[in-house]
Order: C-alpha cells, then structure tokens, then sequence
C-alpha cells in the first residue's frame, strides 16, 4: 500500500493509497486510536454499494458504525440539513467514542468536515472519497464548509482529517461525467506543478480513460503528493501558495455560479475556466502560443469543455465580483507560465477578462 503523509505538525495525517483499501479500513482505523464508533455519512446509492464492505471491515475490529444518508447534492450542504444531521447525532452519540467518516464525493467530504469541525467542538473525521474528483483533490486538506443562499462553502472551518482512505477501484462505479469531471482537477495538477504528468496524460488517454490500474495509481499518487506538499507548506491560505490550487477555478466558479450550479459539473466548470485563464496568460504574453495550443488541445482531449452557452456575460461577471477570494484586489488569476508552472496575478483589467469569456461563449 502507498502511503503518502500530509505533514502538519500534531495534525498529520496518513493519506492511504490502494485498490481494495476500503476493505481494511476497520485495520486502518483501528491503529489510528481515534474512536469505537463510526459515524459513516454518505449517500443512499454508496450505502448500497459499499456500506455492508466497510462495516464489515470495522465491524472485524471491534468498531461499530452507524450510517447517515444525505442527498447527493448541494441541497446537502444547507444549513437546515447540516443542522438536522448534527440533531440526530448528537440523539445517536450516548455514551460513545464517535468518530465520523465522509463516504462519498465532495459534497459528502465537505459537510462531514464541517460537522466534525463543530461538533463538540471538534471531533476526529475520516476521509473515503469515493470520487476521483474527491481522490486527488477534495478529501484532502482540511477545508471544510456549507453554503449559504448567497454563496457556496460560505461557513466553514479548517478541520483536518485523521486519515484519507483512497481506493481507486471505487472509480469504476462512475458514470463517464463523473470520471471526467475529476479528470478535470487531474489535469489542473499538472498544469500546475507537473510537467510529466501532463506529458503522460497526453500520452495515455486510452489507460486513464480506461481506469487502468497502473495509470489511475499513477495519477492519483502524483496529484495527492502535490496536494499534499501544498497544503503542508500553507495551511489556512494565508501565505498564497495555496492559491496555486485555484488555477481555473476563479471564471470556473463564476460559470457554476452564474449557472445555477446544475448545467455544469465542477470540472467542466473548471475546465473553461483553465482555457479561459491560459488565454488570459497568452494575451498577457506569460506564455507561448504553442503552450497555449497544448493546454487547451489536453482539456479537449479528455473531452471537457472550453466553451459555454446559455450564460450571459454580466452574470459571470457578477458572480466574478462577488468571489470570496478577492480580498483588497480586484481580482486574481492564476494563470499557467509554463507546463508546469503557474503565476499569481492580481487586478488583470477587466476588458481583457470580458473579452475573453466572450471568446469562450458560444
Ligand atoms: N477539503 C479541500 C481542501 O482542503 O482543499
């Protein structure tokens, strides 16, 4: 089993690696001493598919485990929901040693994060993300939140997980949405930071599409090691080097937004906005067209998005504005300086932004 550790000081944590880790999770848990009884959170659909694995697992190692279901959607993330779910635990933890684990995507590993953050004051969590979305990016690094009306992941905490438990052969439950959707923060990582990941994504469509075991290892080991080192080296974002993991993200989340977050996934999402961003990069002459030209020919290769229809440009624009991340600077980008390698950039003049998301309306 590859283990990659996230160092933090007290608060470091194993990040476990391996087709069929699900089923030793009760072996994992049980050695990390962090409570007898599992609060699993997850949704009906990975109930039935995974549920009776792991508590098998846990249930060998003298762990008992309770499930809670939420809807697998953002409506799992309000706070009515998030209040209710903490009633029934807090009815279901009498005289017990909880500890809760997040059995699913994003929504799932965000909700379960904020639970953990509050409850009592803070109780231990697990991470099993069961998307490759929540793989390589969500389940790890601690940022934990529910949405308000107004905006997404508006109240939150950094609460980091004990332990995140990746099985990559989860991924085969999937639909082809889903598996590019994550493939979509795959590609991100190696823009980012990693220039032969990117040559291999290039290279091997056919393995990763295909879920080869080896590719998918591959992928997933070099993503959560930059994720890692990242958050290792900024925790809380407050020294701006987590800023790098935003690269598309900032017009990708306007899009979401302006879209009313049904129309496109996150990494579709995330995908116009890495072309929107390359662009943006290209017009501000950070890099080469021919870099250009391959950044936007890997996301088409893995057939996301670079485009978008149906969303007014002021939309965009607005829920541009209103982006949270945008403290005392009009806006910033990460945008790609290489394969490889990107820059931060604050206050980019808002004609070249307009212009190019025009360029990506169609
Ligand atoms: N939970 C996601 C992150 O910390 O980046």
């Amino acid at each position: 089993m590859k283990i990659i550790k996230l160092k933090l000081k007290s608060k470091s944590y194993p990040i476990y690696i391996q087709q069929g880790s699900i089923t030793k999770a009760g072996n994992l848990l049980a050695r990390l001493k962090i409570g007898k009884d599992a609060v699993i959170i997850t949704n009906s659909y990975l109930k039935r598919k995974f549920g009776i694995q792991i508590q098998n697992s846990l249930t060998r190692c003298g762990i008992s485990s309770k499930f809670y279901t939420a809807p697998d959607s953002e409506k799992a993330k309000s706070i009515q929901y998030c209040l209710n779910l903490i009633d029934k635990i807090s009815k279901y933890d009498n005289k017990k040693q909880i500890f809760l684990v997040a059995l699913g995507g994003g929504v799932v590993g965000d909700l379960t994060g904020f639970i953990a953050s509050i409850y009592k004051r803070g109780v231990p969590y697990i991470q099993i993300p069961t998307t490759l979305l929540a793989q390589v990016d969500s389940s790890i690094g601690g940022k934990t939140a529910i949405d308000l009306k107004v905006a997404k992941n508006l109240v939150g905490a950094f609460h980091q997980p004990k332990a995140v438990i990746v099985d990559p052969g989860l991924l085969k439950s999937l639909s082809e949405r889903q598996l590019r959707s994550g493939l979509a923060e795959v590609i991100k990582y190696a823009i980012i930071k990693d220039k032969f990941l990117f040559n291999f994504l290039k290279n091997n469509y056919k393995k990763v599409f295909c879920l080869n075991k080896k590719a998918v290892e591959l992928i997933e080991e070099r993503c959560i090691a930059i994720k890692a080192q990242v958050v290792e080296r900024d925790e809380q974002e407050k020294k701006g080097i987590r800023t790098i993991l935003n690269f598309g993200h900032t017009i990708g989340h306007a899009i979401e937004a302006a879209a009313g977050y049904h129309k496109y996934s996150h990494g579709e999402a995330i995908s116009i906005g890495m072309a929107c961003a390359t662009e943006i990069s290209y017009n501000l002459k950070l890099i080469k067209e021919n870099k250009l030209k391959q950044i936007i020919n890997l996301i088409r290769l893995y057939k996301l998005p670079t485009q978008f229809k149906g969303i007014a440009l002021n939309k965009i624009m607005n829920s541009l504005v209103r982006d949270k991340k945008f403290i005392q600077v009009r806006n910033k980008f990460v945008l790609p300086a290489a394969i490889g390698r990107v820059t931060i950039k604050n206050n980019i003049p808002e004609i070249i932004i307009r212009k190019t998301i025009l360029r990506h309306l169609i």
